[in-house]
């Protein structure tokens, strides 16, 4: 029997006897990143050492880090899919390659002095090559050296064995997996991840870092070549321990037990797992030292769509009593000396997710009670179970849990389409940055932040990013990353340079173009759309070499001399590390 803890440990230990630094784990919410809601993987807050910056603690890194993944949301339940989960990796930060990264790797798993696993249950995978990138034969060939029988090696496609950052520009590269026989007896001789997929697991991934993934979509070689490693924690332990599943893991089962003892229906696994599962999740995310609370926002959303489904779900299996807090107390109990953040705000974390049972609690009953008036015959229409779902927040499926037959689905389903492309519409609208009042003051006052942003970055530097804004037909709020107070002088020098691009009466324009095409040419401001999405982005100055090029919704004035002068009345801490400025247009 192996423990989460023991496994962290032995990895921690192992890369260290080969010149590895530990370094601390990053916070679930992504650094100043707005391309992701969440850390997905230890790379992540890598990506400027995989790009060439020197890290503090040397070339060798290793560490073990908290991740959430949405991808799979509707996996979990399965043996083996989590929404959260911990992953141990090791890094070259343009140091060893492939030859050593294999080898460590299977050192690692099947030495007896480490994992002792079976090399006649370990199977690997390998880029198969397309117009990006060659066949990955120099990693097969590693593996046979070492001893792997060609017919375990299966040649994928992108699509398996390529690993890319979220973000989708950046640091990449192919990569070769491990994988661990789940299947009955030994694996048949010709069994592979490739073609017997079912009866292997991930365990590992090496990836090969050596292209950098542009804008355009083009793989130019790095500076670097580097290895960025995971290990699936949960996983690992799961197929070493021989369990039918990562609910057996000891940082699970006791969650996953405590759930069993409240519900009525102690069969139902499913339900049971996805409830261990997305409170675990919402408990980590919560309890992060930037922990969130549920909300109708970007990871708050997240959260409360976790606790929702979980509530929902222990109706199902007829649980009885407000059960969140109970839970979370043992999410924080099985992590709780590993993340001592979890300790530190294990009050505000059980205050906040008690106050969402009983704001959900309050949604259901209110929404009972009105499928009652609307029920005819046994039945509602769809048009009142989408009034239900938007009105309400009343889900289609508690209706259905009522017994009740929801008569046209469709009309129910196409209105459900139609709201949300609404409030995608408006959510990019918000992200843009769009006005509410166009008035002309306000416009102009737009305008100025504009150029006030780029300002504070050309005088102060490019750590300098946009925090929050506000408008009204007087000021300007601006709110900004920087970590001292500006002293006189760099206020007089933001202001003076204001004032000559208004003296140089600079136009100002638009053009719409996709998320990648703006990061290539420069522009800066909230990445939060997806790949793909059309976004409008404002220029003040020179097509090529522009003084501001914004994403930003409008709408601005159209030449910088309607402007008059700009003058900054207060600049102040905002929050820790975040600074305020107020400025007006005189
Ligand atoms: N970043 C790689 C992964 O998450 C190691 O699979």
């Amino acid at each position: 029997m192996i423990t989460t803890k023991e496994l962290r440990e032995k990895f921690l230990n192992f890369f260290v006897s080969k010149g590895h630094k530990i370094i601390d784990g990053a916070s679930l919410i992504p650094e100043n990143d707005p391309t992701v809601l969440f850390t997905t993987a230890g790379m992540h807050p890598l990506v400027p050492y995989l790009l060439g910056e020197k890290h503090p603690a040397g070339t060798r890194l290793a560490n073990y880090q908290k991740c959430i993944r949405t991808g799979d949301i509707n996996e979990v339940g399965d043996d083996t899919h989590l929404t959260f989960f911990e992953m141990l990796g090791n890094w070259s930060l343009g140091d060893y390659f492939k030859e050593e990264a294999i080898s460590w790797s299977w050192e690692f798993l099947t030495s007896p002095q480490w994992l002792g696993i079976d090399p006649g249950k370990i199977a690997v995978s390998v880029f198969a090559g397309d117009k990006d990138a060659p066949r990955d034969e120099e990693s097969a060939d590693i593996w046979r050296k070492l001893g792997v029988p060609q017919h375990k090696i299966a040649y994928l496609p992108k699509e398996n064995n390529w690993w890319g950052p979220a973000g989708q520009t950046g640091p990449c590269g192919p990569d070769t997996e491990m994988f661990y026989w789940v299947g009955q007896g030994n694996p048949p001789q010709d069994s592979n991840p490739g073609n017997d997929e079912s009866n292997w697991v991930e365990i590992w991934n090496d990836v090969f870092m050596q292209y950098n993934k542009t804008a355009e979509g083009k793989y130019e070689p790095l500076k670097q070549r580097n290895v960025d490693t995971g290990m699936g924690l949960e996983r690992t332990v799961a197929v070493l321990n021989d369990f039918a599943s990562v609910y057996e893991v000891d940082t699970i089962k006791p969650i996953y037990q405590r759930i069993v003892e409240l519900a009525r229906d102690k069969n139902n696994q499913k339900a049971i797992r996805v409830i261990t599962d997305h409170l675990r999740s919402a408990v980590m995310i919560m309890g992060d030292d930037k922990g969130v609370a549920p909300s109708n926002l970007d990871q708050g959303y997240v959260v409360r769509r976790l606790l929702r489904t979980a509530i929902r779900r222990g109706r199902e299996v007829g649980i009885e009593t407000k059960f969140l807090p109970i839970i979370a107390e043992v999410v924080i109990d099985t992590l709780g000396d590993v993340y001592s953040e979890l300790q530190r705000n294990k009050d505000r974390v059980l205050a906040e997710i008690a106050t969402e049972e009983e704001k959900f609690s309050r949604v259901l009953k209110a929404g009972e009670e009105k499928v009652k008036v609307y029920l005819r015959d046994g039945q509602i229409s769809g048009d009142d179970a989408f009034e239900l779902y938007s009105t309400y927040g009343f889900p289609l499926e508690e209706i259905e849990r009522m017994g009740v037959v929801i008569r046209d689905k469709d009309t129910f389903y196409a209105k459900i389409k139609e709201h949300q492309e609404k409030s995608r519409q408006g959510a990019k609208q918000k992200f843009a940055g769009g006005l509410a009042d166009h008035s002309e003051e306000v416009k102009r006052l737009h305008t100025a932040t504009h150029l006030l942003h780029a300002a504070l970055r050309q005088v102060l530097g490019e750590h300098v990013i946009q925090k929050g804004s506000n408008i009204t037909k007087e000021r300007l709020r601006f709110d900004f990353s920087h970590p001292d107070k500006m002293t006189p002088e760099q206020i007089r020098a933001v202001e003076d340079l204001v004032n000559e691009q208004i003296k140089k009466g600079l136009p100002v324009y638009f053009e719409e173009m996709t998320v990648e095409e703006a990061k290539a040419k420069g522009a800066i401001g909230l990445f939060t759309q997806k790949y793909g999405d059309k976004i409008k982005v404002y220029t003040i100055g020179d097509k090529d070499k522009p003084f501001s090029r914004e994403i930003c919704g409008g709408p601005h004035v159209k030449n910088t001399s309607e402007l008059g002068k700009f003058r900054i009345v207060k600049e102040q801490a905002s929050s820790a590390g975040v600074r305020r400025i107020k400025a007006v247009l005189e």
